[in-house]
């Protein structure tokens, strides 16, 4: 079983895929979509998005990273691909999911799975670019407004050459609400050749059984789960729903992620407070600790109280 960290943008940067690989036991991550337009990207762009380039393309854990794109030129998507693999990327993911309105205006993301033609086009040439190592793979809505052309884009994918597929389960139009349509990914399985990983609203070890029961995939891909209770991939391979790794192991790995580098303290903090929050939901001690912080605005006042509420 593959467990993958999902891309999510302003969510799983750096900082935090090196907190979220240390404790759990991802396969790999992705990272957050870089827009191509009409340039190859300076290779300082590429350092921001995905510093672990300079780290043979993994995290400090030792998990890879690879490296997502979304965009509509098929020329430029190649010529970025090759230069992120010069780099040291260790695969190439594209993105056909992103929802949001500005993307999609501009023709990128879930809005062209409208047309599953262009799909396979940009993929294509994205692999063909590509030394045939580096695996090339995409990341796929059930479709924009409609399910009408979910097997299409799927084949398109798997025809230009993918390694596999990550589908999220649901349209853009159904967009984060609950549920995940699991079942829906049975019948992309069973018409691809190529791996199928299923990803959305896996929130629990047993919602994690569901969704591979319903879908038939073996290999998921864990989003904003992972912040909430960055032990989910442990309790997923152990099989249970009980806690793995205590509160005070938690409090250290805050500590690390607020030791992490930043370019504005007042950004970080603000990163770390979402995080906090996002963990309120699940842990009683991170909503008490997020009262005590909410109005810190000092990163060092920060960490002084977390380390006084280590053992
Ligand atoms: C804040 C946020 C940012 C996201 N950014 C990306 C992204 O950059 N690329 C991408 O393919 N998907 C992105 N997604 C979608 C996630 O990768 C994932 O498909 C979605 O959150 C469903 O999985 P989950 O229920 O496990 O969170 C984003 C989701 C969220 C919540």
């Amino acid at each position: 079983m593959k467990l993958v960290l999902a891309p999510m943008e302003g969510l799983t940067d750096p900082i935090m895929r090196d907190v979220l690989t240390h404790v759990g036991s991802f396969d790999w991550c992705v990272t957050e979509f870089i827009r191509v337009t009409d340039s190859v990207l300076p290779d300082h762009v590429y350092h921001n998005y995905c510093p672990e380039l300079l780290n043979d393309g993994k995290t400090a854990a030792g998990t890879p990273v690879h490296v997502q794109f979304l965009g509509n030129n098929p020329e430029m998507l190649a010529a970025n691909a090759i230069r992120a693999v010069e780099l040291g990327a260790p695969a190439i993911d594209m993105n056909f999911g992103c929802p949001a309105k500005t993307v999609n205006r501009h023709r990128g993301g879930s809005v062209l799975l409208d047309e599953p033609e262009v799909v396979h086009m940009l993929v294509k040439a994205v692999r063909d670019a590509v030394p045939s190592h580096i695996p090339v793979s995409a990341k796929m809505r059930l479709g924009y407004m409609d399910r009408n052309f979910t097997l299409e884009n799927a084949h398109a994918i798997e025809d230009a050459g993918a390694a596999w597929v990550t589908v999220h389960a649901r349209t853009k139009a159904e967009g984060y609400t609950p549920p995940a349509f699991w079942d829906q990914l049975q019948p992309i399985r069973e018409a691809l050749k190529i791996n199928v990983i299923a990803n959305g609203e896996i929130w629990t070890n047993t919602d994690a059984k569901q969704c591979q029961l319903e879908s038939g995939c073996e290999d998921l891909m864990i989003g904003r789960a992972a912040v909430t209770t960055p032990d989910i991939t442990q309790c997923i391979r152990k099989n249970t729903d009980e806690p793995i790794i205590t509160w005070d192991e938690l409090l250290d790995l805050q500590i690390r992620f607020l030791n992490g580098p930043y370019k504005k303290e007042i950004n970080m903090v603000g990163r770390y407070k979402q995080w906090l929050g996002m963990m309120s939901k699940h842990y009683p001690e991170a909503k008490e600790l997020w009262n005590e912080v909410k109005r810190i605005k000092a990163l060092i006042e920060i960490i002084e109280k977390l380390n006084v509420l280590k053992p």
